[in-house]
């Protein structure tokens, strides 16, 4: 089987009903990206940075796969798919796909704040128990936190990205606007003579040359996708 991988942002969930962050009216309109999304926005009031990702976790819990989810899922009858993600939501794996490599975090987790990447202190939240309290304490006695990586914070899970991308047949971005380093340079990790697909409605600059561009919102891109490689819709 080849193998297929996938980089997704914002733009793949659009059509589920979760913000993008930088089209108009995204989240970061409303909220300043320094103050919920950043390591120094967290020391300076965690109250406000829980409550904003309990907000957006009853958002994520309302929210459903779209058919682009589900296609990318589906694809797995036809290729060796690795996804890697800048979304936070869990979306992939709710549509079905098995191998989610999330960079920047998983929101229906949380963590320390003293030892964010101590796997006896990450827990997962559930529909019925999703919202951290007020001074609520992790499994270490630290503040608890979500399992998000900020701004001005490393990005552990980017060198395992690296390597699935390095050893991709076909690499696919869809819905991301390819801003946000370190995720944005997976793109240079492709083999040269792999090739490469891009999903979004709107032109997305990059330096990489010989990109196939599916003008398209993701599901309506991952239908086209679909048939390019499969040469039938799922
Ligand atoms: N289908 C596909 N793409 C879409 C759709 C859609 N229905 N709607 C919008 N888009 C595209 C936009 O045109 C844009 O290019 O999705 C992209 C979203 O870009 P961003 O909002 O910048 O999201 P992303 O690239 O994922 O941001 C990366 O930055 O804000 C931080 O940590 C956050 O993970 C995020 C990272």
């Amino acid at each position: 089987m080849k193998k297929l991988v996938v980089l997704t942002g914002a733009g793949m969930s659009a059509e589920s009903g979760f913000s993008t962050f930088r089209d108009a009216g995204g989240l970061w309109e409303k909220y300043p990206v320094e103050q919920v999304a950043s390591h120094d926005g967290w020391l300076a009031d965690p109250e406000l940075v829980n409550r904003f990702y309990n907000g957006l976790r009853r958002q994520l819990i309302e929210a459903r796969p779209n058919r682009g989810h589900e296609l990318l899922a589906a694809l797995e009858q036809h290729f060796e798919v690795t996804v890697v993600t800048q979304n936070v939501d869990n979306l992939h794996e709710r549509a079905g796909s098995s191998r989610v490599i999330h960079l920047h975090g998983e929101l229906m987790k949380v963590t320390s704040s003293r030892d964010v990447d101590n796997p006896h202190c990450i827990e997962e939240l559930s529909a019925d128990n999703y919202e951290v309290q007020p001074g609520q304490k992790a499994k270490d006695g630290s503040l608890m936190r979500p399992y998000i990586v900020f701004f001005q914070e490393a990005v552990p899970m980017i060198e395992t990205a690296a390597r699935e991308v390095s050893s991709a047949d076909i690499f696919v971005v869809i819905g991301s606007s390819l801003q946000v380093y370190p995720a944005a340079g997976l793109l240079h990790y492709v083999r040269p003579g792999v090739p490469v697909y891009l999903i979004d409605p709107q032109p997305v600059s990059t330096s990489v040359e010989g990109i196939t561009f599916l003008r398209k919102k993701a599901s309506e891109g991952m239908e086209e996708l679909t048939q390019l490689l499969c040469g039938r819709q799922e």
